[in-house]
């Protein structure tokens, strides 16, 4: 799919649809801001009385040229925010992306009463090449029709303009890499298939560094949580290590982890066979911190980045762990594991140890770690917690910035009170399920440094299945906190 910015230019004798919008003025239809002509044709359409140009209506007609005109209603505009646009934009797409191969977009018609144009570029481009995305690996059907979107504007610089669709362009991409890796199915991206395709891709990225741990390394470093959750497995755990050094001088560090389970039975705690569905998102931690490292750099971040990701499925065999078990971690603390199906935390509870000895300044995790965030937060909205005030609040500005949603869930004395165990330091689930995703924070700060400023991440809610957003698939894997996460790792 190829954008291009036309300053001030007629339309090209390819383009086979405009997108206009319509607004509204104290109720009434406004589409003053068009040329006469286009002005004169619509009002010669018997049908046009009807079309009151409200949020989300469209109207249809042709020039007679031959070229067709998308109208889009925006209601009252001066009350439209960003991310109604973002939603609006998408809506349409799904409309004409299949039946027309280039579209020109009159970007000057769309930008709110408070936004300037280059944010609602940002905005419009983001969200038409989001919403574009579809997972078509085992699909016959035909490729998308849709190859070519001209963005027309008057106040955009061409130059500045540029450079925010190739920004959103790189952005963008991260984001649907990271939702192929996701949408891939458990019996292709085994362990040892997803460890291979982060390492391809990332081997083309500049100033970045690759390591790959298997199962010996994983052993030498005693990480024996992690080794706990793979032992059931036919494949091999994998840690990829990924590190950024930019070419500037840089005086921040920051480490993501994510949580790489490429497909999460319970193990002997097995899921009943509802809830396992769809537990090839359990890679989605991974998959996104590998997105966001994955643009950052592309982006020439100034700051250090590194990127851990715990890969394992969590199977059952003769050798998988019992509930019951005790295994000391990688930082020496004994752990009893009382349920089988709390394996995410014993993955990262090594990796996080494993990050802190690079002495980083901060540590970000992701993980889909409960279904209790679900409960708590709903469907929608990314849970967020840890050590550091000044972190999640930096993270919880970024989301709003990017206009995500993100909510801070507390890690209180008693929660860590709650996860001591009888037989050892500590247990992997607490005395109830109440609370569960904030315990399962008490469990992983267990294992990162005092010094060191640290955040979780619970995208368990919203990894998949985000049909509220339309610049989503309704299934399959969102993408989301992604532009969040650059939006930090970027933030100069
Ligand atoms: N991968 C799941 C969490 C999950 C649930 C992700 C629903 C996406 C949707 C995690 O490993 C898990 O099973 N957690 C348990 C923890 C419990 C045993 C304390 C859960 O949430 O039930
Ligand atoms: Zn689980
Ligand atoms: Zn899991």
């Amino acid at each position: 799919m190829k954008f291009e910015l036309n300053i001030g230019k007629n339309a090209l004798d390819t383009t086979e649809l405009i997108i206009l919008s319509a607004k509204q003025k104290n109720k009434k239809l406004d589409i003053s801001h068009w040329n006469p002509s286009d002005q004169k044709n619509f009002t010669k359409i018997k049908s046009s009385n009807h079309f009151k140009g409200e949020k989300n209506e469209y109207f249809f007609f042709n020039r007679t040229n031959g070229v067709s005109i998308l109208v889009i209603g925006l209601g009252n505009s001066n009350k439209l925010t960003l991310e109604e646009l973002r939603k609006i934009i998408a809506k349409s797409m799904q409309q004409i992306k299949n039946s027309n191969k280039q579209i020109e977009i009159i970007l000057d018609h769309f930008i709110p009463q408070d936004q300037s144009p280059t944010e609602t570029l940002r905005a419009i481009s983001e969200s038409i090449l989001m919403s574009l995305y579809s997972f078509t690996e085992f699909k016959k059907s035909p490729s998308l029709a849709l190859k070519k979107i001209i963005v027309q504007s008057k106040m955009i610089d061409k130059k500045e303009g540029n450079k925010i669709l190739r920004q959103n362009k790189i952005i963008v991409d991260a984001i649907n890499v990271s939702r192929d890796f996701s949408n891939l199915p458990p019996n292709i991206l085994n362990s040892e298939e997803f460890a291979k395709r982060i390492v391809e891709d990332a081997k083309k990225l500049p100033n970045v560094k690759v390591k790959l741990l298997r199962k010996k390394d994983l052993k030498k470093e005693k990480m024996n949580l992690f080794l706990s959750v793979n032992a059931g497995s036919a494949y091999e755990p994998q840690l990829v290590h990924l590190e950024y050094t930019p070419q500037s001088d840089f005086n921040k560090h920051i480490a993501l982890v994510g949580k790489g389970l490429t497909f999460d039975s319970g193990g002997y705690s097995l899921k009943p066979s509802t809830s396992m569905a769809g537990m090839k998102f359990d890679m989605t931690g991974a998959a996104t911190v590998y997105g966001a490292f994955r643009a950052a750099v592309m982006l020439n971040a100034k700051t250090k980045i590194s990127c851990f990701l715990g890969i394992t499925d969590n199977m059952v065999n003769s050798n998988a762990t019992v509930p019951d078990s005790v295994v000391v971690a990688r930082n020496g603390k004994s752990v009893e594991i009382l349920n089988t199906d709390a394996e995410g935390r014993l993955v990262l509870a090594d990796v996080l140890d494993y990050a802190c000895d690079q002495s980083p300044d901060q540590i970000i995790d992701a993980a889909t770690l409960t279904g209790a965030v679900l409960v708590s937060l709903g469907h929608e909205i990314c849970g967020v917690m840890g050590n550091n005030q000044e972190l999640i609040k930096n993270l919880l500005n970024a989301a709003k910035q990017s206009d995500e949603y993100m909510w801070q869930l507390p890690i209180i004395p008693e929660f860590h009170e709650d996860i001591k165990s009888e037989i050892a330091d500590i247990k992997n689930i607490g005395g109830s399920r109440f609370g569960g995703s904030a315990k399962a924070g008490a469990f992983l700060e267990n294992f990162i440094k005092k010094d060191i400023a640290w955040a979780h991440l619970d995208i368990a809610g919203i990894a998949d299945s985000q049909g509220h957003l339309p610049y989503c698939p309704a299934k399959g894997a969102s993408g989301l906190i992604i532009r969040t996460l650059i939006r930090h790792l970027t933030d100069e």
